[in-house]
């Protein structure tokens, strides 16, 4: 039951993802409104979620009426189809742009973004340097990439994040500086929240 879980939270599907998917809205509600006030979003920025899940921080984003556009990246069907319903009217309008897709296998065009984040899906990454290398070149100069993560010592008490990559900050500052992001800064609250900037 952990592991089917932890399956879920990887890539949610079918009748069990949309159950996950509900927890990852209550669960991951406050984390989102903290990420996108750091994300200090201005009009006109193009703003970029990897792992958008069911679309409520997209949602939160688009409601918020800055003259901003945010595009996103699932590689779950069932939350693609689901983050659309959400935001519909945000679709239509041009505002929301959601795609399908693995982060690792993404093809990163000549589209600059102002800011890059993602809450809860580095878990799922076993090639940092891969995905951070793909992410730097997304952002514009003096771009932002911020990261919600939990703490990796939570993961130790709970059953279904056991085939999670446990990251601690530390691996996460160093590999970010790795790919040449020059400014890394975090602050603990419950978890990690950490910005770079390009
Ligand atoms: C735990 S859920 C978090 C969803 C959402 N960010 C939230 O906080 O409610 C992880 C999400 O990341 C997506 N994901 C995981 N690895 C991915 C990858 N390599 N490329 C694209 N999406 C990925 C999953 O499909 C899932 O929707």
């Amino acid at each position: 039951m952990y592991k089917k879980l932890g399956e879920q939270l990887r890539k949610p599907s079918g009748l069990s993802g949309v159950i996950v998917s509900k927890m990852m809205d209550s669960w991951n509600k406050e984390f989102y409104k903290k990420i996108i006030f750091n994300l200090d979003i201005k009009k006109d920025d193009k703003i970029f979620e990897i792992g958008y899940g069911p679309g409520l921080g997209i949602n939160l984003i688009a409601k918020m009426n800055i003259g901003c556009t945010i595009s996103g990246l699932d590689y779950s069907e069932l939350m693609q189809k689901k983050a659309i319903k959400r935001n519909q009217k945000f679709v239509d309008g041009g505002i929301v742009h959601l795609k399908y897709g693995d982060i690792l296998f993404y093809e990163v065009g000549n589209e600059k973004f102002h800011k890059v984040f993602c809450v809860n899906v580095i878990y799922f990454w076993n090639d940092l340097n891969k995905v951070f290398q793909k992410i730097y070149s997304m952002l514009s100069d003096g771009g932002m990439y911020s990261i919600y993560m939990d703490h990796e010592k939570d993961f130790e008490k709970l059953k279904f994040t056991k085939d999670f990559c446990r990251y601690s900050i530390e691996n996460v500052e160093s590999e970010l500086k790795g790919v040449g992001f020059t400014k890394v800064e975090y602050i603990l609250d419950k978890g990690y929240f950490i910005k770079a900037i390009k």
